[in-house]
């Protein structure tokens, strides 16, 4: 009978090594914050009930964790004494549950589910703890899991604490642990402050288990996976770490790339089948491309979604709120921002089309502009199907291009324009005969 299940993610400190005002846990990587990643973790693995323990819960970690978890989800430890204390402090949100608790550190990002599964069946299979631990090429400051002859975990020693022999233990603790809420919560009580930090440390529960006659184990993944950030060098190895995954999921989707460690990611860019993405192309949050759509170099996008079969760039700079038809173009030097574009529609060059409503197969000439923004409001730019507009346009908002109409180059258009009309709103030209010639010579004699 599977167990229910609940996590504690501890984000009370502050990070100091990573040397910023934003807290630890609060960095991104693949452009979503460390503390998101970890809840995202905890609802993979149906963790029914998530608590996450906070210094403060009117700063900016307790404002993103009552966000994302509801204010009854979030724990206050303050002052942090230590990685035990602060799963101390969950004890009042886990109050009555009964089931097994994970741990979860907000400094580590890049663990997957099926790895935390492996974790909780070690419970099921009859121990008592489990300990996620990796075989660490420099464990530096990693705690130490210490075992027994019988394979088993005897204890965790933090590398401050550890001797010179234990020093040179390879196989680290991710900070990861499963145990029954009631285990848990009755070793804590025993924990003590006796360390070279005078912090009360989780890893202390493992070591007073055994003492219990308990049977704690190790469960083991890949170092890269269970890395934990302490710093911006290492938040930016975890950056890497997490794009590289991402690329070798696009490979293997049928996704080309001839250049991937150019091409940047976030946690939930989707790029489907038979894409192809050119060299050097970033992918801000909230983007997703149908089959058989073409990204090419230099183009940033973020909260745009396209349909297949889509040209984009290069140099296209794609804001959120961009929708973009079947078979749309957007080209060099274009920016959309809250722009639905319509099927087979093209904006080739140099144009801004914000707030704006783009008809199928609608062509925008080079350099147009929707003047969306008034100083106080913005407005809305309709261009209905079929519609071509010259180049070098400006749209003044709120104004609306009827179905197949024509707009004269050079425009600045103010009303709305008729559908199948021509609307021209520029001077006139005027040809002056000899002008030219008459003024160059009047120069040349001075
Ligand atoms: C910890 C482990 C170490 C392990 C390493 C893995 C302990 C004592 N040590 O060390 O064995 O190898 O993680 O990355 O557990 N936190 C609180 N309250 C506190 C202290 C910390 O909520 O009082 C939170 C932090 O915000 C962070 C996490 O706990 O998300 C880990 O704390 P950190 O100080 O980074 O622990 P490490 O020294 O890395
Ligand atoms: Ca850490």
């Amino acid at each position: 009978m599977p167990q229910l299940r609940s996590a504690v993610i501890l984000a009370a400190g502050h990070g100091t090594r990573m040397k910023t005002s934003l807290p630890k846990v609060l960095h991104p990587v693949g452009g979503r914050s460390m503390f998101s990643w970890a809840v995202a973790l905890a609802r993979e693995v149906n963790a029914g009930l998530i608590c996450a323990v906070v210094s403060d819960k009117s700063g900016a970690v307790g404002k993103a964790a009552a966000r994302e978890l509801g204010g009854g989800g979030v724990a206050v430890q303050h002052p942090p004494q230590g990685t035990g204390d602060a799963v101390k402090c969950a004890k009042s949100v886990l109050e009555g549950f009964e089931g097994n608790v994970i741990t979860l550190y907000g400094d580590t990002p890049l663990i997957q589910g099926h790895t935390i599964e492996r974790v909780f069946n070690a419970l099921d299979e009859g121990a008592s703890i489990a300990v996620l631990g990796f075989e660490a090429a420099d464990p530096a400051a990693y705690g130490r899991l210490i075992l027994a002859s019988d394979g088993t975990l005897d204890c965790i020693v933090e590398a401050k604490d550890a001797s010179d022999a234990q020093r040179a233990v390879t196989l680290c603790n991710s900070g990861v642990m499963a145990a029954s809420a009631d285990l848990l919560f009755s070793l804590l009580d025993e924990v003590n402050n006796d360390n070279a930090n005078g912090e009360y440390y989780l890893t202390d529960i493992v070591g007073l288990a055994r003492q219990r006659g308990l049977k704690v184990v190790t469960v083991n993944a890949d170092e890269q996976e269970l890395m934990g950030v302490n710093s911006q060098g290492e938040l930016a190895t975890a950056e890497a770490l997490f794009q590289a995954r991402k690329r070798a999921c696009w490979l293997q989707d049928g996704v080309r790339m001839a250049a991937p460690d150019t091409i940047y990611a976030s946690w939930d860019t989707h790029i489907a089948p038979d894409c192809v993405i050119d060299p050097f192309v970033i992918f801000g949050p909230g983007v997703s491309l149908g089959e058989g759509t073409h990204v090419r170099s230099f183009s940033h996008l973020e909260g745009a979604v396209a349909e297949e079969n889509v040209a984009i760039g290069p140099y296209a700079r794609l804001r959120p709120g961009t929708e973009l038809g079947a078979h749309a173009k957007v080209g060099n030097f274009v920016e959309t921002k809250k722009a639905k574009i319509g099927d087979g529609a093209k904006i080739s060059h140099l144009s801004y089309i914000g707030d704006a409503i783009i008809g199928a197969d609608v062509n925008i000439g080079a350099g147009t502009i929707t003047c969306n923004y008034d100083g106080f409001e913005k407005h809305t730019t309709r261009i209905e199907a079929g519609a071509f507009v010259g180049s070098n346009t400006s749209l003044v908002a709120p104004v609306r291009v009827g179905a197949g109409a024509v707009v004269g180059s050079g425009s600045v258009i103010t009303r709305d324009v008729p559908d199948d009309a021509l609307g021209v709103a520029r001077s006139r030209q005027r040809d002056i005969e000899g002008w030219a010639e008459s003024f160059r010579n009047r120069k040349k004699r001075t």
